[in-house]
């Protein structure tokens, strides 16, 4: 939610931030705005609509060179996306300027106050309140107005802060929303993500929560929210600029789609260390919890199956935004597991902290290096799957569903829960995952966007799935309904004669995962009972079954896997019919409407 990004240095500050901002526009993308210090003052230029609405404005203006500046793409929260509600925000007299990312929770009351003594507010949003505190505090000493604005602030945020009284720095801060430090030479920068900076450098200080700092042209400074030096940790990235890129693809989705065979590798061959203690707490508990989003969700409900198969220990999944306020049954012998591909979501973070006020331990798997999440764990278990740009996700769901199979796997061995030969068989099928699933990109796409073709005007579309594709169904419905607005619905097939069937008629489409496995013959039943009343019907089936082309016409084939499995293969196919049904109806398939990549805000 919300992409920042600042400069200090002697470059062009503006193209620098306008480059940030295009490659943090997954971030949100409903209103941006830069603030430059230019000829002494605060010039701030802001639009409704995306960064291209800002260059064109930008073009138009006459600016002078700056070496100073902050910017921000905005996912709307408090006051509709307008040009008086985007940021940079500012002060009565236009001496600080302010980016947010985040919510003020006390910001009504703030407001009050400040108004009461006289401040000028120009915008609905809770940001505004920021750059007035800091006004009301300033007597000189901006670090400590800035420090005494915080202290009143309630809420998570991340805010860079511009003053004209001190052109040689930018002050920021972090609570609860991610930000980091890009390190350079002679020139330092803030964002909200690796990829905005990456470009100039690739050495970063992930800001910790409760963490404040100043950047100048030469130095960076962390301190801790009173003000008392904190020290600076300079990591390496290890990804470069060519994995935020499209590389020649139309969209980061399709893209990410087609990364996966090489994630899978890393993953499933090159393997992940598991660390002892881990698998031994695992190993002994009586129950593992598993919480997450979205797609984050559908991975751990598969998981839920791998664990359960392999280990025989019970697995509750959640909803992070449910078990939070559950009142869960957990305690210092609970092992919870947070599956996040951002490692900002707020309510897995949420969860998160429930648990551990519950002496519960802590394993994530997480996409994102020195997120909040990892922060927050015991054990992380990284996804490794390179940024994803695209609002969809795709690589990050394939490579959770690898690491929770690798993970049960582990503990399997550890626990004896099944015999080696199994073992080994199955560590042989993950690691020859990554080859189906490249067989599948190669001899599928062009089938997949031409069915696409034939059934992206359909209004409606119910996918179902059973066992362990339950999830895939749930997970290929909420593909399709993300980027291309067609109402869709997963649900587990068995459940169908319990309601979902009064749907169906000739003008509904119905994506049926009929892969090999043991409830194979119920699958078809199912499907039988959709063909009787006319619903068109798209199957997911595995080569070699010639009989399922009796149901339907439009088949997706699959290579042959053991059922246990197939979640990452069934997964495949249906990101592409997502992403071709989007791109055929012209939908704006990395940037859909309303949504935005990581969820920090409840
Ligand atoms: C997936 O395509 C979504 N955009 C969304 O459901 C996402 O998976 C969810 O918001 C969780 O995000 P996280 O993995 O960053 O926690």
């Amino acid at each position: 939610m919300c992409g920042i990004v600042g400069y200090i240095g002697n470059k062009d500050s503006l193209s620098v931030l306008l480059e940030g901002l295009r490659r943090l526009e997954y971030r949100g993308y409903d209103s941006s705005g830069v603030a430059l210090l230019e000829k002494g003052n605060i010039r701030i230029v802001k639009t409704p609509g995306k960064i291209k609405d800002l260059d064109s404005l930008l073009r138009k203006e006459k600016i002078s060179q700056s070496v100073i500046g902050i910017a921000h793409t905005r996912w709307a929260t408090h006051g509709a996306p307008t040009k008086l509600n985007a940021h940079p925000h500012t002060d009565c007299r236009n001496n600080f300027s302010i980016v947010h990312n985040g919510i003020i929770e006390n910001f009504a009351s703030l407001k009050k106050e400040l108004v009461k003594q006289g401040h000028k507010f120009i915008s609905e949003t809770d940001t505004e309140v920021v750059a007035h505190l800091i006004e009301k505090y300033y007597k000189g000493d901006l670090k400590k107005a800035f420090l005494q604005a915080l202290a009143r602030l309630k809420g998570s945020f991340a805010i860079v802060l511009l003053s004209k009284k001190h052109p040689d720095r930018l002050l920021f801060a972090r609570q609860g929303s991610p930000l980091i430090v890009g390190v350079g030479k002679n020139e330092n920068f803030l964002a909200s993500d690796v990829p905005a900076i990456l470009s100039h450098t690739n050495r970063v200080i992930y800001v910790k929560d409760a963490q404040a700092g100043e950047i100048r042209k030469n130095k960076v400074s962390l301190f801790d929210i009173k003000g008392r030096p904190q020290p600076v940790k300079i990591e390496k990235v290890l990804w470069d600029l060519e994995s935020a890129q499209k590389s020649g693809y139309a969209h980061f989705m399709l893209k990410e789609i087609h990364e996966q065979p090489q994630v899978l590798k890393h993953l499933s061959c090159a393997g992940i260390k598991f660390d002892k203690k881990l698998i031994s707490i695992l190993k002994n508990t009586k129950q593992i919890f598993i919480v997450a989003c979205g797609t984050a969700y559908h991975s751990g409900m598969v998981g839920k199956y791998a664990i359960e198969e392999m280990t025989k220990i019970p697995v509750a999944v959640d909803l992070s935004s449910e078990f939070r306020y559950r009142s869960p049954i957990i305690d210092n012998q609970s092992v919870l597991i947070a599956i996040s591909q951002s490692g900002e979501t707020a309510d897995t973070l949420a969860a998160v902290r429930e648990a551990k006020n519950k002496d519960a331990k802590i394993i994530s798997i997480c996409n994102a290096v020195g997120s909040s999440l990892v922060r927050e764990s015991d054990f992380v278990l990284y996804t490794h799957a390179g940024p994803e740009i695209g609002v969809a996700s795709t690589k990050a769901y394939t490579a959770q569903l690898m690491v929770l199979y690798l993970l049960a796997l582990n503990i399997a061995k550890v626990k004896k829960t099944l015999p080696k030969s199994v073992i080994s068989r199955y560590a042989n099928i993950l690691c020859d995952t990554h080859n189906q699933a490249r067989t599948i990109l190669k001899n599928s796409t062009r089938h997949i966007s031409e069915i696409a073709g034939r059934h992206h005007n359909f209004g409606s579309f119910l996918f179902l799935g059973r066992n362990v594709n339950y999830p895939s169904a749930l997970e290929g419905a909420l593909k399709l309904k993300e980027i291309s607005y067609i109402p869709a619905e997963g649900y587990a097939a068995g459940e169908m004669k319990h309601g979902p069937i009064a749907l169906i008629d000739e003008y509904r489409a119905v994506v049926c995962i009929a892969t090999e496995s043991k409830i194979y013959e119920k699958m078809i039943s199912n499907i039988q009972e959709i063909e009787a009343r006319k619903g068109k019907i798209v199957i997911i089936a595995t080569y070699g079954n010639a009989d399922i082309k009796r149901h339907s016409k439009e088949v997706i084939f699959i290579p042959k896997v053991e059922e246990l499995f197939s979640p990452i293969l069934v997964a495949l196919p249906l990101q592409l019919f997502a992403y071709y049904v989007a791109a055929k109806r012209g939908c704006d398939i990395d940037q859909p409407r309303n949504l935005a990549k990581s969820v920090t805000v409840e």
